[in-house]
């Protein structure tokens, strides 16, 4: 552990099947405006919109209404919140959602008492809030992000073909979330499944790196097992709850900061997703699953011992009398052969992106510092080239 860092954590959760009646301690910290934000419509018909909007005024709440937070929510959809915001003069964004929701709240709420363009200052120029910020809570309905508990917004440009994500301080992160695995049931599947394979490629980007012991590294190998272990029976019986429980757990600490700290973290396979993700508006899951072979073979000889952990602590590999080599090898075999198991995209062409969007991907794809190898972007375009 030779990093040097701090932890602490912002965000108090609650968890479980009855978590959501925990909105009636929270509540009365609030003011009286609560800007109710949800997607498309999932939680109409699935009874949690109900269920929210019966305790919500019940604790006398006047309800401001933001819906249509669309999946890789939009820099026009996040003007469209910060002005419902200030006309509203909302005291809480409570996102009803998955990741795409909560992210835009956290953009909403540093921007609804900030004068100048949210998206140039906090996605172009990367600054940090000076302005008062208006306190974000989360009801998950779909495990993978992490938004939840951490500080993560991700907004996309469709006009200049840009996916950002910020990632703010513990003052944006959300004052509370609750997390009650029944209400992921209703997901479809192909969005569960994106889920899972999010979580599995936020641990890989905070466990492929650095040379040094790690606490971090052996916790994110138990977190890679489990979640291995409950994909595999929530893919063949979606309805598992102990199985989904430990999904939406291990999401949450897949991405709290908790097992990056003292490390440096890898995050490409992030990039080059959400640059695919700019050109093809693609579920961010799958953008992910499609580019991580290429990118981790590519890798693989500058981080050969970790590699070679990988096969032997997560993916059980006998590494008797096989090189180090061999041994890695077949650890990302066995990564390919359960996203093939639990039904990941493998290629961006079936994502929509084409051959003659690979210079433009390649373009909006940020080239990080702190994994294995630097990417040059020659091995870009390779990477995207072997993905479609
Ligand atoms: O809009 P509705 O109708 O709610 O439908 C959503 C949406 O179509 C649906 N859904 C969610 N819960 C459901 C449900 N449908 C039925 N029943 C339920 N219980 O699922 C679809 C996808 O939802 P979305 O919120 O877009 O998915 P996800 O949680 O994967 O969020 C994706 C966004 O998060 C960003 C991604 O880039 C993307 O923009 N990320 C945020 C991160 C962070 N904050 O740290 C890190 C991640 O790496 C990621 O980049
Ligand atoms: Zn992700």
């Amino acid at each position: 552990m030779l990093g040097n860092f701090s932890y602490h954590n912002a965000t108090k959760l609650y968890f479980g099947d009855d978590s959501l009646k925990y909105l009636n301690d929270e509540l009365p910290k609030y003011g009286k405006n609560i800007q109710l934000i949800y997607g498309g419509g999932s939680i109409k018909r699935n009874g949690i919109y109900d269920a929210i909007v019966e305790i919500l005024k019940a604790n006398g709440k006047n309800i401001v209404e933001d819906a249509g937070v669309m999946p890789n929510p939009t820099v026009d959809k996040l003007r469209e919140g910060i002005k419902i915001a200030r006309d509203n003069k909302v005291d809480l964004l409570l996102a009803v959602g998955g990741g795409s929701c909560c992210d835009y709240a956290k953009a909403v709420s540093v921007s609804v008492h900030c004068d100048e363009d949210a998206w140039e200052k906090y996605f172009i120029r990367f600054e940090e809030p000076t302005c008062e910020i208006v306190p974000v809570a989360c009801v998950l309905t779909m495990a993978g992000t992490g938004s939840e508990m951490n500080g993560g917004s991700v907004i996309t440009n469709h006009a200049t073909k840009q996916k950002i994500g910020h990632v703010f301080g513990d003052n944006v992160m959300p004052k509370f979330s609750i997390l009650n695995p029944k209400f992921t049931f209703s997901l479809p599947k192909r969005q569960m499944i994106a889920g899972i394979y999010d979580i599995f490629n936020h641990i890989c980007e905070q466990y492929f790196s650095g040379n040094d012991d790690n606490t971090s590294d052996y916790l994110a190998e138990g977190l890679m097992r489990s979640v291995i272990h409950s994909s595999l029976i929530a893919v063949e019986n979606p309805e598992d709850y102990e199985a989904r429980s430990n999904i939406m757990w291990s999401a949450t600490w897949a991405l709290n900061t908790l097992i990056g700290r003292g490390k440096t973290q890898d995050w490409m396979v992030h990039m080059l997703g959400q640059a695919v993700g700019a050109y093809t508006d693609a579920t961010h899951g799958m953008t992910l699953a499609a580019v991580s072979l290429p990118y981790y073979k590519m890798i693989m000889p500058y981080g050969l011992q970790k590699f070679k952990r990988f096969a032997v602590n997560v993916w059980n590999v006998n590494a008797e009398g096989k090189s180090d080599e061999e041994v890695a090898n077949e650890g990302l075999k066995a990564l390919e052969n359960w996203m093939r198991k639990i039904g990941v995209t493998m290629k961006i062409s079936e994502l929509g992106a084409t051959p003659e969007m690979i210079e433009g991907i390649a373009d909006a794809t940020f080239i990080l510092q702190g994994g294995y190898k630097v990417l040059t972007r020659d091995e870009v375009v390779k990477v995207l080239k072997e993905s479609l």
